[in-house]
């Protein structure tokens, strides 16, 4: 198909068709915090394996407390759990379980969020989780073809010389990294709090992104853009209460990296059929569907769709949309993003015969 024509789809791809479609859409995932993705059950054996103790007695108990107001209280949690991953192998492992479900959710590229300052606290050394999160993309490339990179989030409630800390700890492994992000709680701790950080990252040549516009206002997205020059904006889902960040970002072709799941789960947004991703579309906003922290909030990038998609009267063309700005706005070199792109059209002309 020449580039930039559109596939026509049938009328009513709806119903039971429409989710096997998205079921085996070619996809890129862009938005996945590694440790969001870690599941009570391998908690609980990497807790076994490595003489941690857990503040709850059974993996049910465990799944009880995912019951969240906000990202703070998430982020409590979130953090406990990270307290189990000590070796190289068990970045490996988790990050391989991850991989796996990402390619049985058709996930052919994964841009993957971890964060070295949270593990260098525990006494964990940043070259275990490089190393160990590298080797699995690595194994994910070689069984399933599947492409990958790296974006080290500096933890925003922390200093900014704890993130000047954590880019210098990082640097012997400057060739793993594809880009830096921006996680954590976000009220209080606007983008601009690591202009230096972002502008030191950016001559480096890192690709550059922030979490903004989750719980934060406009302004925040304000700044991950004029302070940090970001390339994509992390959720970004409170652009829609400020036309001219909206014009501005429609302009930009910035994309905006939604995860509908975790919006709900965080409260957000009260139900799926509640969030705003449909009008975002229209807006002629490139949006994208992630999953975040899938272990926490209930569904791969494969569930947020089909569950996102159903719950908004969305069709096959949007899904298609989504794919297609997820694999234009990666980070991946352009000869895969050709074939990524190529891979999606030539789907979506084999499901119309
Ligand atoms: N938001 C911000 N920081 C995070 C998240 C999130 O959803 N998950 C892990 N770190
Ligand atoms: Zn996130």
């Amino acid at each position: 198909m020449a580039i930039d024509q559109k596939p026509i789809f049938p009328a009513h791809v709806s119903g039971s068709a429409l989710q096997a479609f998205v079921t085996g859409l070619p996809k890129a995932e862009l938005h996945i915090h590694i440790e969001g993705s870690l599941e009570p059950e391998m908690m609980f054996d990497l807790a076994t394996r490595n003489a941690v103790s857990l503040p709850y007695a059974t993996v049910q108990e465990l799944k009880n407390a995912y019951v969240f107001d906000n990202l703070q209280s998430f982020l409590d949690i979130y953090h406990a759990g990270t307290k189990v991953l000590k070796t190289e192998q068990d970045f490996y492992d988790m990050t391989l379980a991850y991989l796996q479900k990402a390619h049985e959710d058709r996930v052919l590229h994964a841009e993957i969020f971890f964060d070295t300052q949270t593990h260098t606290q525990h006494g964990v050394a940043a070259q275990t989780v490089i190393s160990g999160l590298w080797r699995a993309c690595e194994t994910a490339k070689r069984q399933w073809g599947l492409t990958s990179g790296l974006i080290l989030c500096f933890l925003r409630h922390l200093s900014e010389d704890d993130a000047f800390a954590c880019l210098e700890q990082v640097m012997p492994w400057r060739d793993k990294i594809v880009g830096v992000g921006l996680a954590s709680s976000e009220m209080g701790h606007p983008p601009a709090k690591f202009a230096r950080v972002f502008a030191q990252c950016r001559r480096l040549g890192f690709r550059l992104v922030a979490h903004a516009g989750e719980e934060g206002p406009p302004a925040y997205i304000w700044s991950a853009i004029n302070d940090l020059h970001v390339e994509r904006i992390d959720h970004g889902v409170r652009a829609i209460e400020d036309r001219l960040l909206v014009e501005r970002l429609v302009q930009d072709k910035t994309a905006l990296t939604v995860c509908p799941l975790s919006n709900v789960k965080l409260r957000v947004f009260n139900t799926l059929a509640d969030h705003n991703l449909k009008s975002l579309l229209s807006l002629g906003l490139t949006v994208t569907i992630n999953s975040d922290d899938p272990a926490y909030f209930g569904g791969y990038i494969g569930h947020n769709m089909r569950a996102t998609l159903t719950a908004l009267g969305l069709g096959a063309q949007d899904a298609y949309v989504l794919s297609k700005n997820a694999f234009e706005s990666s980070f991946v070199e352009s000869d895969r993003k050709r074939q990524l792109l190529d891979c999606l059209d030539s789907y979506c002309e084999s499901f119309q015969h």
